[in-house]
């Protein structure tokens, strides 16, 4: 059987620090009130006019680097974000400009928190169906600008930031136990779709953005952050059961859990449930990027890599909960 393989990692993050304190002096709140919800220290913007493609760029070439692979040899660009450069294209057809790849099928998905989930499906199947083998996962959010620098908006801007992550996957033969990306567990419910949302430039309107619109606010990320928790500390822990019971496997054999930096908090309660030990297993980088929506998991588990918490043989289970509601788990075995 194909197997789908991360050959090469690469991560990006601006470097423009938004600390808490500095976030004191917008608005109203304070570093303690941020560290003691969220468990963030600080996060990063993009300067300005850097778009979500050039914040993908950086990423996409160091995954290439890293797994030793021409540009050229990539058969699929992936691309996840929340908010691409344009409404349209996507900025898959950006990045595949930028990195000098035209004629490359470039693809963009919208699924949030949960988009390197989501991706790897997508780059397991087409692998699987024998279609491609070798494929670009990129994942890339510029959320700095959709956030409301004032205490109206203080519940989002605490808690977002922006960073890219890429990884290439590759085709290699082998059998369920080898290394490669393994059982998948997706999930989405709309019935929630405006808890966590940016609502305009929107169809259901002509024109479909408005100096009024803008007037009114409607242009920021909205969110219900209680009904978000809410859900997030149930559908995180039931989608971990369900993906390892996929797989055939028990917690014990799971070496590294590699969840969604949502919130440190909602880390911490997955952990409790489960009962997980946060330091050992449940990674968390969350105090340094904030939440990085669907670049979250990749840049964890860049660093994890980085910092020898992933060894070949280990079992990996990732797992997001976000807008949408969308959510889902995955094991790699590395
Ligand atoms: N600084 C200070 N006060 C803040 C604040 C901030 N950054 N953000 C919100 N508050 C205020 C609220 O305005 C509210 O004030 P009020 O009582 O005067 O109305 C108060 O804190 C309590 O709000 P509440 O929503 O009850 O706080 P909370 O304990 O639920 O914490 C979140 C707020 C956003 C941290 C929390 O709801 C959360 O973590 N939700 C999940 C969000 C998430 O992970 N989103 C991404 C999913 S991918």
């Amino acid at each position: 059987m194909k197997k789908a393989v991360f050959s090469g990692m690469g991560m990006y993050i601006p470097e423009t620090i938004v600390t808490n304190k500095q976030l004191e002096v917008l608005m109203d709140t304070s570093d303690e009130w941020i560290t003691e919800r969220t468990g963030i220290k600080e996060r990063h913007k993009v300067k300005p006019g850097e778009g979500t493609a050039a914040v993908a760029l950086p990423a996409a070439v160091m995954a290439l680097a890293n797994a030793k692979m021409a540009k050229e040899d990539i058969q699929l660009i992936i691309f996840s974000t929340i908010a691409g450069d344009f409404l349209a294209p996507g900025s898959g057809a950006i990045l595949n400009e930028m990195l000098g790849v035209p004629g490359t099928p470039a693809v963009d998905i919208r699924q949030a928190c949960s988009g390197f989930i989501f991706g790897m499906s997508m780059a397991k199947a087409y692998i699987q169906s024998g279609l491609y083998e070798r494929i670009l996962l990129v994942t890339a959010e510029v959320q700095s600008v959709a956030l409301q620098m004032s205490t109206e908006g203080r519940d989002t801007a605490a808690l977002f930031g922006d960073g890219a992550a890429a990884v290439v996957i590759i085709a290699e033969d082998g059998h369920k136990d080898s290394a490669g990306i393994g059982s998948i567990a997706l999930h989405s419910d709309g019935r929630y779709a405006e808890d966590l949302s940016i609502q305009i430039p929107t169809t259901r309107e002509t024109p479909f953005l408005s100096e009024q619109m803008i007037k009114d606010r409607r242009h920021w990320v909205v969110m219900n952050g209680r009904n978000v928790f809410k859900h997030a500390i149930t559908k995180f822990p039931a989608v971990i059961n369900e993906v390892m019971a996929l797989e055939g496997i028990t917690k014990d054999q799971v070496k590294l859990v590699i969840p969604h930096q949502a919130n440190l908090r909602i880390s911490e309660a997955v952990a409790k449930k489960m009962d997980l030990p946060m330091h050992s297993v449940v990674y968390s980088n969350i105090h340094k990027y904030g939440n990085t929506t669907s670049a979250s998991i990749p840049i964890a588990l860049f660093e994890a890599v980085q910092e020898g918490k992933v060894k070949k043989g280990d079992l990996i289970v990732m797992a997001a909960f976000g807008a949408g509601f969308s959510w889902g788990a995955a094991i790699y075995k590395w």
